[in-house]
């Protein structure tokens, strides 16, 4: 396992480069991050609620189904660090979240991943030897609807204060989601430790994107902020629909495709 200090990714920020993230949730996936060179870390995010589960929410995500993807993931990554997400109400109490956090770190994680300015929590996990990432801003265990955060002054100086409180607390890094670029870069300037922007602008020390949505396999609606890398659900519609008429029609498969 990987191991993440807090230290050596302060001192990432200070050189200057940025930090790549991206999200993976089974061992295909991950045998093909763990080929990408520079890629930072790997998210077993809860948006595995969404994009595996097929829920509208990452609320539906248990602790078992984290524990179940994060342990794949982190069998199958060569080198990258895997971060587990704390899913919606396994940190409702500092003891709680410490319990759920071992069962992520106990399977392989090398940091958890929580959601929200939870202090007592952040603190607790980092005496226990237990590196956090916080998450601000869109926060979509508890969101009632989906938009950017803290565009009046009053949420982005909560939001301000919560990034500088994480920090004090002990978090590694943070996430920070669909808030303006302005904040964002604000909150940047005023940490050592790394901002990880999603939907936050150019201004973040990092980025991450949910895999399936940039690699084009997500249907339906995509926020703004997703660039789209590849098209894939193209590729598998077409395979798919080669395979299913060759059967059909017999051309698949061949002698040359049979054993003698
Ligand atoms: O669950 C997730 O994938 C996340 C990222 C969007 C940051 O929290």
């Amino acid at each position: 396992m990987a191991v993440i200090n807090a230290a050596d990714w302060t001192k990432k920020k200070a050189a200057g480069g940025k930090i790549t993230m991206l999200t993976a949730y089974d061992s295909a996936f991950t045998a093909l991050l763990s080929q990408v060179e520079g890629l930072d870390l790997i998210l077993v995010g809860d948006s595995l609620g969404m994009v595996v589960q097929g829920h509208d929410t990452t609320r539906a995500v248990k602790m078992e189904d984290m524990v179940y993807h994060t342990e794949i993931v982190a069998r199958m990554s060569t080198g990258i660090p895997v971060i587990g997400d704390m899913p919606y109400h396994s940190f409702d109490s500092p003891k709680e979240a410490l319990e759920n956090a071992r069962r992520l770190m106990g399977v392989g994680a090398s940091a958890v991943k929580i959601e929200g300015n939870k202090p007592g929590v952040v603190s607790l996990l980092g005496k226990e030897g237990i590196p956090v990432m916080g998450h601000l801003g869109l926060l979509p265990q508890t969101a009632e609807k989906f938009k950017v955060q803290g565009k009046d002054t009053e949420a982005a100086e909560t939001i301000y204060r919560d990034a500088l409180d994480l920090e004090a607390h002990g978090a590694f890094s943070v996430v920070l989601e669909c808030i303006p670029r302005d904040l964002a870069r604000r909150i940047s300037r005023a940490m050592k430790i790394p901002t990880i922007g999603i939907g936050a602008g150019p201004d973040c020390d990092g980025q991450v994107l949910v895999l399936h949505d940039m690699l084009g396999l997500t249907q339906g609606y995509l926020p703004k902020f997703v660039k789209g890398y590849a098209q894939l659900d193209k590729a598998v519609i077409d395979a798919v629909q080669r395979y299913s008429d060759e059967v059909k029609s017999g051309s698949f498969p061949t002698d040359s495709y049979s054993y003698h």
